[in-house]
């Protein structure tokens, strides 16, 4: 797995203890790319939240959490998938679970994007959800993240719904004017 990268200058590998400090800053500047807000610095309990919940993911194995290398300059990216199990809901149909590999904490550091490192990540990712029985990958992106969605859009991913949001008052005003 690691080999075929290091040509191009990274190896995608299983994430281990000592990257989590330098996947929650991943995590708090994806936060920020979503929302569109300028740099600030996160709260020291959101760090350790989110410190936390990536170490329970470690030892998950539901879950694996990918870390991309460079040889020069350490860290530059992550990704996350973790399988999902669903069970069939009708009386007539056998006890059957459905599996899918939920993808989610995509990150690249702007300086090594183009480069495939989201294509060699997601081909781990993929393998993994395979070795689930997973026959099927589901994520979300905000829609405003163009490049996003020109990546998933590329890799074969289609739109399958809308996640709406509105303020409450909005809402209240659209009731009472009707
Ligand atoms: C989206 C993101 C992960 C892409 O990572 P990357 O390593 O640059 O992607 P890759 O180089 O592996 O490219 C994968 C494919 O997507 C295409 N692609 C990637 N970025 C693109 C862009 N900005 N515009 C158009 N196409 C793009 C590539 O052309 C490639 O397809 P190809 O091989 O057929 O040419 C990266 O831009 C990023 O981290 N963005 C900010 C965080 C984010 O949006 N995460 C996803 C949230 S769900």
């Amino acid at each position: 797995m690691a080999g075929k990268h290091r040509k191009r200058g990274f190896v995608i590998r299983e994430a281990c203890e000592e990257d989590l400090p330098e996947m929650v800053g991943f995590l708090a500047k994806l936060a920020l790319h979503v929302s569109g807000a300028p740099p600030h610095d996160l709260k020291e309990s959101e760090r350790k939240r989110l410190m936390r919940t990536l170490h329970s993911s470690l030892d998950d194995p539901n879950k694996l959490l990918l870390v991309a290398e460079s040889e020069h300059a350490g860290l530059v990216g992550m990704g996350y998938v973790y399988i999902w199990r669903s069970q069939g809901i009708w009386e007539q149909s056998e006890s059957t679970e459905f599996k899918s590999g939920v993808i989610d904490d995509i990150w690249v550091e702007p300086e090594f994007r183009g480069l495939g490192i989201l294509k060699a990540l997601l081909r781990d990712l993929v393998t993994f959800a395979e070795q689930h029985h997973a026959s099927e990958l589901i994520l979300e992106y905000a829609a405003s993240n163009k490049e996003a969605k020109a990546a998933w859009t590329k890799l074969g991913f289609k739109t399958t719904g809308v996640r709406a949001a509105a303020f409450t008052s909005v809402v209240k005003q659209a009731l009472t004017a009707s």
